[in-house]
């Protein structure tokens, strides 16, 4: 066993009877796991992975080791680990260094003892692992020919490092793939933020007032699965465009300051910081709860909660806050990503296609990183294309093909005028 820092190693058959589990509803990224027992593309590669902590991404990790690779793995987020995944991970040979609720100063010491194996590939959800390697392991970077990012936040973190000229090697952004963001963002996380707030709360949805701050990837699928629940949704917004198309899905559209003072439940899904601050809780309705689903928990500013209101614990993952008015605010999961902190995150038939394209990228980029200079990268687009027939095929949907006329018409601009 390699070194590894768990709750508890006795947790590890639990973790691999759910580690299964969702296995079984991955069946692409199975697909790729028995093609690289046999090819073993990733031989000689060390993979340090920064992600949360679930039963998909073992599964992922799991693809990555039978292709050849060495692999460790720290979580993205403190609260995002699943301890029984995780001593699993340790039981099957990956290093594993991960808590559910470790401080900053732990997360940040498992982040470096994942990257302790020298990675030649880095991968990351949030750029976490990108930002100690470039301030304090610097000494890693000549071993690194590349690496993959997960999240939306994470790509625009690389991209502004890209910009001022400080990223050290290149990196695919897996989030910018067609089969990444229009799936895992929209219905992986629409079903899942809905899930951890009934996890955190069990409150009814029908009927309440659900305010939905961002209507980007994530945003469009949490409003659309709320509405699903019966919630009469509002969306903010700072996009002109992405307001006017909130507003054609059917949801109203308000800055946050009116929102504050009509909604239940504040979804927050910015990517932004301060999206709801102290005037929005002062003037919320007694009994608002608020959450988060972007990747940092920055979006609520909870220091101005903390300052605002007596806190108590109301049940696991839901804070009360008493404001100075006696109106009660409730913070769920500590304002980080909702959908990990008090559920599972996303099901495992969506990270089927995410997970699939860091696999197929790492073998990519196992033989073709000498193509890429230093920089922020898309998912080559037969990787995209091959995932998303990968997935339609395992899901028994046949699709139609182009006959070689109607290609040559839709390549012509003569052909038919
Ligand atoms: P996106 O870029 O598609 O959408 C973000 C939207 O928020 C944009 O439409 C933008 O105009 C809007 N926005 C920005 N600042 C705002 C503000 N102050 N008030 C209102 N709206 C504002 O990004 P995407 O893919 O939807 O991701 C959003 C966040 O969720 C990111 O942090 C991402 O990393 C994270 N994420 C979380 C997941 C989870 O498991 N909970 C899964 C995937 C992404």
């Amino acid at each position: 066993m390699l070194s590894h820092d768990v709750k508890d190693l006795s947790l590890a058959a639990q973790g691999r009877k759910r580690i299964d589990w969702a296995g079984n509803d991955m069946p692409v990224l199975r697909s790729i796991r028995e093609r690289f027992e046999k090819e073993q593309p990733l031989r000689g590669q060390r993979i340090a992975a920064c992600l949360h902590v679930t039963t998909e991404t073992a599964n992922l990790l799991i693809t990555l080791k039978a292709g050849g690779a060495e692999v460790s793995v720290c979580a993205s987020n403190p609260l995002s680990t699943q301890d029984d995944v995780a001593a699993a991970l340790a039981e099957m040979g990956i290093g594993s260094y991960c808590i559910k609720g470790e401080d900053n100063e732990t997360y940040y010491k498992h982040i470096n003892q994942a990257l302790d194996i020298k990675p030649t590939i880095t991968m990351d959800d949030g750029a976490d692992t990108v930002g100690v390697i470039h301030s304090e392991r610097r000494d890693l970077i000549p071993h690194i020919i590349a690496g993959t990012e997960e999240t939306t936040t994470g790509v625009i973190r690389l991209k502004a490092m890209a910009a001022d000229g400080v990223l050290a090697y290149p990196i695919i952004a897996i989030n910018d793939a067609d089969t990444k963001h229009l799936f895992d963002n929209r219905y992986g996380t629409g079903q899942s933020t809905l899930d951890g707030i009934l996890r955190a709360t069990n409150i009814l949805l029908a009927g309440r007032t659900v305010a939905v701050a961002g209507y980007g990837w994530c945003g469009k699928g949490v409003a659309m699965r709320a509405k699903g629940h019966g919630a009469n949704v509002i969306v903010t917004e700072i996009d002109p465009t992405k307001a006017i198309e909130a507003v054609m899905d059917g949801f109203r559209v308000m800055p946050m300051d009116e929102a504050a003072k009509i909604a239940d439940v504040f979804i927050t899904v910015t990517g932004c910081k301060d999206v709801l601050v102290g005037r929005h809780f002062e003037n919320m309705k007694d009994g608002a709860i608020v959450c988060n689903s972007g990747h940092f928990n920055v979006e609520i500013d909870i220091p101005a909660l903390e300052k605002l209101g007596a806190k108590k614990q109301a049940r696991e993952y839901v804070d009360e806050y008493t404001m100075p008015n006696g109106k009660r605010v409730y913070l769920l999961g500590e304002g980080r990503l909702i959908n990990l902190a008090s559920a599972e995150g996303h099901p495992a038939s969506v990270m089927d296609m995410s997970f699939a394209n860091q696999a197929l990228c790492s073998e990519w980029l196992a033989t073709n990183h000498s193509t890429l200079q230093k920089g922020v990268y898309p998912v080559p687009e037969e990787i995209d294309k091959n995932v998303a027939a990968l997935k339609l095929a395992s899901m028994n949907v046949a699709i139609d093909t182009l006959t070689p006329e109607q290609q040559k018409y839709l390549a012509s601009w003569q052909e038919g005028t």
